[in-house]
């Protein structure tokens, strides 16, 4: 793919060593950037072609088979209309967009001009996720009751992010997009997303927006997911997912240990791992963060099914859904209440009931617990159908 990148930030960088970092054929042929001089650094270091400050012109190429947009929030959407302006397949970095409306007019308008569209939410695309969801999908945490994902870490490293108007919030839009988009792939994206009940506070940072918050998803079929968020947290990035169902659980830590632990006096260099607060005393580094935080999966999954005309995993749809289940949480930090997730596109199932929560043992009996004892026994607990009466066999 001859890919144009926008923006030649944080991620813009963090994408290009994936796109490039390999031995890809892919290649980033046109940098876009707000400052000239930013744009002509990035072309130098990626040997890119074609350096700009103007943003339609590093869209509007012959040569540009796919545009990445890796702006600030607040410029997503006038990105995406000009790839549609000119026909251009575009995948857009997290959050799609500041709320569902902004990311409904997105959706709307890469559905009518065609399209292909792709939605750069990483964290479902990292080694330790994909394998997790598979086992999930072949049954092995059996029914999926709770799913949980958190992302703490001390702020973000660019003026933009604290301004509420250009970031169109907190932490609760910056890093909860990541885990509802986690959680809701465990529990299920065809099943819907009910109702929200949040909390959210401005704890520590001198800004409008919040920076920490709770918050839990109910879904259609009795799930529940949850996330934790800040920007206050200290100690580096806490990337962690639980996953529990009737038959099994899940808990995986992305960042902070990752089974590679080191202790050094501080001798070289300043960086160790995003956002990592120290260079000395016992250290977690990630290996290979560009590899483990998902990125090179996702763009295999995107350039991919770009080449075959199908749709990737995740696309602008998916990114208008974790909007609108973010919109609802920003409500509900307000009333304190429980909030509708109010969605005006949905394409997943309906009328999803709750599972039975009742297992059979016999005719006349429910199970609810086998235990083995330390001291041989084995007890089966159980509850007649009829009376409700619990009673106990010990074998
Ligand atoms: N894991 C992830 O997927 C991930 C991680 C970080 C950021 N992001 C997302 O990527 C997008 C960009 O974030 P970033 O961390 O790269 O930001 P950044 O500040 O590091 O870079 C933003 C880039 O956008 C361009 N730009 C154009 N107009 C600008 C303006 N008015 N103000 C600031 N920059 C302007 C510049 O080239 C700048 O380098 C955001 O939507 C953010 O949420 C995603």
């Amino acid at each position: 793919m001859n890919i144009a990148m926008l923006g030649s930030g944080f991620i813009g960088r963090f994408y290009a060593e994936s796109i490039q970092g390999y031995r890809n054929k892919d290649k980033i042929v046109s940098i876009y950037s707000r400052k000239e001089e930013s744009a002509t650094k990035f072309a130098t270091d990626y040997n890119v072609g074609f350096a700009t400050d103007n943003l339609e012109a590093a869209i509007d190429r012959t040569d540009v088979d796919v545009v990445c947009i890796a702006l600030p929030n607040n410029m997503h959407e006038e990105a995406v209309l000009l790839c549609c302006k000119h026909k251009k397949a575009v995948v857009t970095t997290k959050p799609l967009a500041r709320n569902a409306e902004e990311a409904k007019r997105m959706l709307l308008a890469v559905e009518k001009a065609g399209i292909f569209n792709g939605y750069l939410e990483d964290l479902v695309y990292t080694p330790k996720f994909l394998k997790a969801h598979e086992s999930v999908k072949n049954g092995a945490l059996g029914r999926i009751l709770w799913a949980k994902s958190r992302e703490t870490h001390p702020g973000p490293h660019s003026d933009w992010f604290w301004d509420i108007e250009q970031a169109g919030g907190g932490c609760i839009l910056d890093l909860g997009c990541h885990c509802v988009e986690i959680t809701r792939s465990y529990i299920g994206k065809d099943i819907l997303p009910v109702e929200v009940m949040c909390w959210a506070d401005t704890q520590v940072k001198p800004i409008d927006a919040e920076d920490h918050s709770i918050a839990l998803i109910k879904y259609e079929n009795g799930a529940i997911s949850q996330f934790e968020v800040s920007w206050t947290f200290r100690g580096g990035l806490d990337l962690r997912d639980e996953v529990m169902g009737t038959e099994g659980t899940i808990w995986i830590n992305s960042f902070l240990r990752t089974g590679f632990e080191m202790f050094t006096t501080g001798k070289s260099g300043d960086y160790l791992a995003e956002k990592a607060e120290s260079n000395s005393g016992w250290l977690f580094p990630v290996g290979d963060e560009v590899n483990e935080l998902g990125y090179n999966h996702m763009f295999m999954d995107m350039f991919a099914s770009l080449e075959k005309g199908i749709q990737p995993k995740e696309t602008f749809y998916d990114g208008y859904v974790v909007n609108a289940v973010l919109d609802a949480c920003y409500k509900s930090a307000k009333t304190k209440l429980w909030e509708p997730v109010k969605l005006d596109i949905w394409r997943g199932r309906t009328g999803v009931s709750k599972d039975s929560h009742l297992q059979e043992y016999d005719a006349e009996h429910y199970l609810v617990k086998e235990e083995m004892t330390h001291y041989g026994a084995k007890k089966i607990i159980l509850k007649n159908k009829t009376t409700g009466k619990l009673s106990q066999i010990t074998q």
